[in-house]
């Protein structure tokens, strides 16, 4: 199935010697890259969401190692495998939810260590990040088809946040099976939340699905519930940040609720993640860092306040999908249907040969 006609938005870009991104935080009133020389930059705009969504936010860092690698290289050619890991520590703390930031940072460590001595470490670091986004891209377009299987069409969907190309090295996670299932005329309608606070929703996932020719339909984030009793809607697709060993799923806030939601109505709740994001080494969403941002993304819009004077605001950004609420897990190594422990450690068990 020819999927190109749906897939041309791209947000992360190697140009010049340099990383280029497309600012996030001004879609969809301006598309404008922001280029980043140095890796406090990278991690500058990982910290600020320029660039947001867990696979991107991996791809991201892992240029990010490239150029801090030049920069401590030039410095010091003796002295650059242990000058660079305090950057390798900035860009890890940039955000903490999101494993595939730790993930692509483990990758490019494990790089770092079989360069020889002497030898210039940006040709081969640049390599396995170049990698690393191609890996991503692929990983999307097999999820793409695998997901869009389980939809058996025409049917209304629902998404959440954003989990499409701006989130990924292109297609998307979520956005991967929408655009897929639409290729093969599986789709009737694709909602969209809006996302509150940050909009992922009405800015970002409206603008990337217009932009690649695809109808959208922005709901309030409260009108999910009674969305879903209307029954149009068969499946609700969203993205991951952290899939814990027992399938427990970290994602955007309001995630846990529309799982809830689903369960009630019947409809059938999917995540759509690579690989990169499960996280053995996580026993249970109980143990996923959750990151709070700025009260300030709560109480105002638009940089203007909107909520009354004197009041205050909680803003977790993520929360946690219990395994048994989810129906179907979507990876590029495959399908897992009611995921549990057993489930995902056959997953993820390394293959023979
Ligand atoms: O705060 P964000 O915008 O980085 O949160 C993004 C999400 O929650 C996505 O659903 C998730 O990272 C998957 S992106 C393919």
């Amino acid at each position: 199935m020819g999927y190109e006609r749906f897939d041309k938005v791209r947000a992360i870009a190697w140009r010049a010697g340099r990383l280029e991104l497309l600012d996030q935080r001004l879609l969809p009133d301006q598309c404008l890259w922001l280029r980043c020389s140095d890796v406090l930059e990278v991690a500058e705009a990982i910290r600020t969401m320029v660039v947001r969504g867990a696979p991107a936010i991996g791809i991201t860092a892992a240029y990010g190692v490239v150029l801090a690698a030049r920069a401590r290289y030039a410095e010091d050619p003796a002295d650059w495998r242990r000058a660079i890991e305090s950057d390798l520590d900035r860009l890890a703390a940039s955000r903490p939810t999101a494993v595939n930031l730790f993930w692509a940072l483990a990758v490019m460590r494990e790089t770092i260590a079989t360069i020889p001595d002497g030898e210039d470490p940006e040709p081969p670091l640049f390599a396995v990040a170049e990698r690393i986004a191609a890996d991503d891209l692929a990983a999307n377009r097999r999820m793409g088809r695998l997901g869009a299987s389980l939809i058996d069409g025409p049917a209304d969907l629902l998404t959440h946040c954003n989990a499409g190309s701006l989130a990924t090295g292109g297609f998307g996670t979520a956005l991967g099976v929408v655009r897929a299932a639409v290729a093969e005329g599986r789709v009737g309608r694709v909602y969209a939340d809006e996302t509150r606070p940050w909009l992922q929703g009405a800015r970002l996932t409206a603008w990337e699905l217009i932009e690649d020719g695809i109808p959208v339909t922005l709901v309030a984030d409260g009108a999910a519930a009674y969305l879903m009793a209307q029954k149009t809607v068969r499946w609700v697709v969203v993205g991951a940040d952290r899939i814990a060993a027992n399938g427990d799923v970290a994602n955007k806030i309001g995630t846990y609720g529309l799982a809830v939601q689903a369960r009630r109505h019947g409809v059938g709740f999917m995540v759509v993640a690579p690989s990169s994001t499960i996280d053995m080494a996580t026993a249970d969403g109980t143990a996923i860092p959750i990151e709070t941002r700025d009260e300030d993304e709560l109480l105002s819009l638009a940089g203007r306040r909107i909520a009354a004077p004197g009041a205050q605001a909680w803003n977790p950004v993520f929360d946690v999908t219990p395994a048994e609420l989810v129906t179907a897990i979507v990876t590029e190594k495959g399908i897992v249907e009611s995921p549990d422990a057993a489930a995902m450690q056959a997953l993820m068990a390394p293959t023979a040969g």
